[in-house]
């Protein structure tokens, strides 16, 4: 737990800290072997260190920051019932058959609403998908990450194209610091990989997963654009479900928390994000300036509105920044599924959708392609600010004008 202290007291740490790491050593150079070793985070704790690599501590201004920091314990992240008949590991493939049987169909619809206005993350419970797949698929996770080093390397790469990759810090080269996380990325639809792409530890779970993962995305985008007062088919119909991919990642115990994160502080790059989390803990939102924990709950997901879908809804709905803290009790599991047609991005234009705008409420966005979108996140990394702000027209206007 992060106790708040004082300006001066932090300050004074802070400086302790850094005076203690050596300031003279070659970034580039130890950033190259780390990529090098191809065995991420989870091999340095194999080769037993006992302090982490300077590659992976925080600049100190955010060290401040984080250690400044209270958490909003009284504010909590919402939990919606979706109502939803577990399905077994035959599922039916028609959409429809999926009906709401058990709550109030208008007030799921409010609730979605607000906690997309007022937080863009929530936790789902009733979703459909059976716990037992919950637990197989954090349990493969876990089993892919802690498999000798020399078969996951067979799977190590930076190239973009690729479909099924391991690596650790997709934005090594580029972001301030190392973020504590090694990660497993496949691209599971519209084309989900051959069977033979994908690590054998791991894919019955995966497939299994991402079949329901979708359908759950699916029932998502109809409730979200019934919130949005639009046709249910709407968000489906503009490609947001059309394509899928999944991280997952694996976060070793740190021994020295304080000094990095797990995840640095980003919003996701995606129209929708469903996150499945294991019980350690560790995630928080930013909500009205104060990291928010987003605990564990048994046999939720949890989701979260991505930074198109703060887009096209033109802000109604907000893709809220979130991290995850380093952690000694660590190894920590969660899988994320990013909804966005990556590889092979969708020709659609994205811009604020025509029918919620109105002359009190104009576009605050331009329109872009997938492709450009996803082009100016990679080259940005996570540097903690948000891709939005590139593609606000107020920003063009300011550009044009110099
Ligand atoms: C992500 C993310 C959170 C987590 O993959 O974008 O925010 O708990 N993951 O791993
Ligand atoms: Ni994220």
């Amino acid at each position: 737990m992060i106790m708040v202290r004082s300006e001066s007291e932090v300050d004074g740490e802070v400086e302790d800290l850094h005076d203690s790491i050596s300031s003279d050593y070659d970034r580039e150079k130890e950033l190259k072997a780390f990529d090098d070793s191809k065995a991420g985070v989870k091999g340095l704790i194999d080769a037993g260190v006992a302090k982490i690599p300077r590659i992976f501590v925080r600049p100190a201004d955010e060290l401040k920051e984080l250690r400044l920091q209270g958490t909003g314990n009284n504010l909590k992240v919402p939990v919606i019932d979706l109502g939803l008949p577990s399905s077994g590991s035959q599922i039916e493939l028609e959409e429809d058959k999926i009906n709401i049987n058990r709550c109030n169909p208008e007030e799921i619809l409010d609730e979605l609403r607000r906690a997309s206005e007022k937080w863009g993350f929530f936790q789902v419970v009733n979703h459909g998908i059976p716990t037992s797949l919950l637990d197989d698929m954090l349990e493969a996770t876990r089993r892919f990450h802690e498999q000798p080093t020399e078969v996951k390397m067979e799977f190590y790469s930076r190239e973009l194209m690729r479909k099924v990759k391991f690596s650790s810090n997709f934005d090594l080269y580029q972001s301030p610091a190392a973020n504590w996380r090694d990660s497993l990325f496949c691209v599971m639809g519209p084309d989900p990989p051959s069977l033979d792409e994908l690590p054998e530890t791991c894919r019955d779970a995966m497939i299994e997963y991402s079949k329901q993962v979708r359908r759950l995305g699916f029932k998502l985008f109809e409730l979200l654009s019934e919130a949005l007062h639009l046709n249910p088919h709407y968000l489906k119909d503009m490609d947001c479900a059309a394509g899928h991919i999944m991280l997952f990642h694996y976060y070793p115990a740190c021994p020295e928390p304080e000094l990095t994160m797990g995840t640095s502080k980003h919003s996701d790059p995606d129209f929708l994000t469903i996150l499945l989390q294991d019980h350690i803990g560790g995630l928080q939102v930013l909500h009205q300036n104060h990291w928010v924990d987003v605990p564990p709950v048994p046999g939720a997901l949890v989701v979260n509105i991505g930074d198109l879908l703060q887009l096209m809804s033109n802000d109604r709905f907000k893709s809220v920044e979130h991290r995850v803290l380093a952690n000694c009790v660590g190894p920590r599991v969660s899988v994320a599924c990013f909804f966005t047609t990556h590889l092979h991005p969708s020709t659609k234009i994205y811009g604020p959708i025509k029918e919620l705008l109105s002359e009190d409420y104009s576009p605050i966005y331009r329109e872009t392609s997938l492709k450009d979108f996803i082009a100016y996140y990679d080259s940005k990394g996570l540097d903690g600010n948000s891709a939005l702000t590139h593609f606000k027209l107020s920003n063009l206007t300011e550009s044009m004008g110099s």
